[in-house]
């Protein structure tokens, strides 16, 4: 394929706890298959974190630990952009550019905000205005294509409404990009059977130690119905889990046992463990060798902040030229 007609990926994920197997299934495999196919630009947002870790400590090892994740799981940073969000100090920059094409309409429909807002947490500005700097993110690296999660969908478009009004005043400064929802990456459960999230204490972790992920797998929620029952694969947690890691055949011989009663779920919780187990095995050791070497890491995120700044200072420049900012003669 030319080089010219490769599509831009980008996506990136927050630092707000360790990575899960929610988060490898719904972002970080897919974007990691994405480097044979396009431009690929993966960072972590840790300015977009400071919304929900208040702890200095915590939110520095969170970042760094899932860069660790991302380059144990085969993410190449030759191949692709990698960096940190705060090591390229336009992401902000543009977002206040952008600010001033954010109707507060636009940000008081977010979803993600009204949850938030439903859920208790304290409002403030930051919570509020999240979805600006998500905008700034993707419109500085001119992305075509934002593979995101369903909840993550509304934020692609409120960036593409965004840079519409930038445009509409300045030129064509913005490409506009399109979110690409999986609809074949299903909503993993958690342990407790809701959604798994960093925020819920409900989460597998990709790199968790075996005795942990044990006592993780045996607690995952099943119903109460008896040994001998027949069993219904398709609502419970456990096989939902089951079936990302096991193989097809698997997934169809252990629907028929549920169907067929006689099922114990400990059964099918020691099979589940060992397919986790066995599915990150390959990646463990790499992890490893990162984590004794995080000079290591720390050089390669150097390095992808200055990759990644060349292409955001392309489109910066211009935008200070459009709006006048740059008085300069
Ligand atoms: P969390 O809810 O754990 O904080 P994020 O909201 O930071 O996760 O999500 C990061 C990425 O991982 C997003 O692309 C999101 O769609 C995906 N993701 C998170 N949780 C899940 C899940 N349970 N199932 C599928 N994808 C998920
Ligand atoms: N809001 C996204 C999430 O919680 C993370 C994110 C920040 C992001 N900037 C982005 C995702 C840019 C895609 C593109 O998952």
């Amino acid at each position: 394929m030319a080089q010219e007609s490769k599509k831009r990926i980008l996506s990136g994920i927050q630092p707000s706890g360790t990575l899960h197997i929610g988060n490898f299934f719904g972002m970080m495999k897919r974007m990691i298959s994405f480097q044979e196919q396009g431009e690929l630009f993966v960072f972590i947002v840790n300015l977009h974190a400071l919304t929900s870790v208040f702890d200095g400590e915590t939110l520095r090892r969170n970042t760094i630990s899932a860069a660790m994740d991302f380059l144990a799981l085969g993410l190449d940073p030759q191949r692709s952009y990698f960096w940190v969000q705060s090591d390229v100090p336009e992401h902000v920059e543009l977002s206040w550019y952008l600010s001033n094409f954010t109707p507060v309409g636009l940000l008081q429909r977010a979803t993600s905000y009204k949850d938030k807002v439903a859920q208790g947490l304290p409002t403030n500005a930051g919570l509020f205005t999240y979805p600006i700097l998500q905008a700034a993110d993707i419109l500085l690296y001119q992305s075509d294509l934002v593979p995101v999660g369903n909840d993550q969908k509304q934020h692609v478009e409120m960036t593409r409404d965004i840079a519409i009004r930038f445009n509409n005043s300045y030129g064509e400064v913005f490409n506009l990009p399109a979110p690409d929802v999986d609809e074949n990456v299903a909503v993993v459960p958690g342990i407790d059977g809701r959604k798994m999230s960093k925020s819920y204490g409900n989460a597998i972790s990709i790199f968790e130690d075996r005795e942990s992920l044990r006592q993780k797998v045996m607690s995952i929620v099943t119903d109460s119905s008896p040994v001998e029952a027949p069993k219904d694969p398709d609502t419970c947690t456990l096989f939902a889990l089951y079936k990302l890691f096991a193989c097809e055949d698997e997934v169809i011989a252990m629907a028929q046992c549920y169907r067929g009663g006689g099922l114990r779920y400990a059964d099918v919780k020691k099979e589940l463990l060992e397919l986790i187990w066995d599915l990150f095995r390959p990646f463990r050791e790499r992890r490893e060798e990162l984590e004794a070497d995080q000079a290591k890491v720390l050089e390669i995120l150097d390095e992808g902040a200055k990759k990644a700044r060349v292409v955001a200072l392309e489109t910066i420049e211009k935008v200070r030229e459009v709006t006048g900012v740059r008085y300069r003669p």
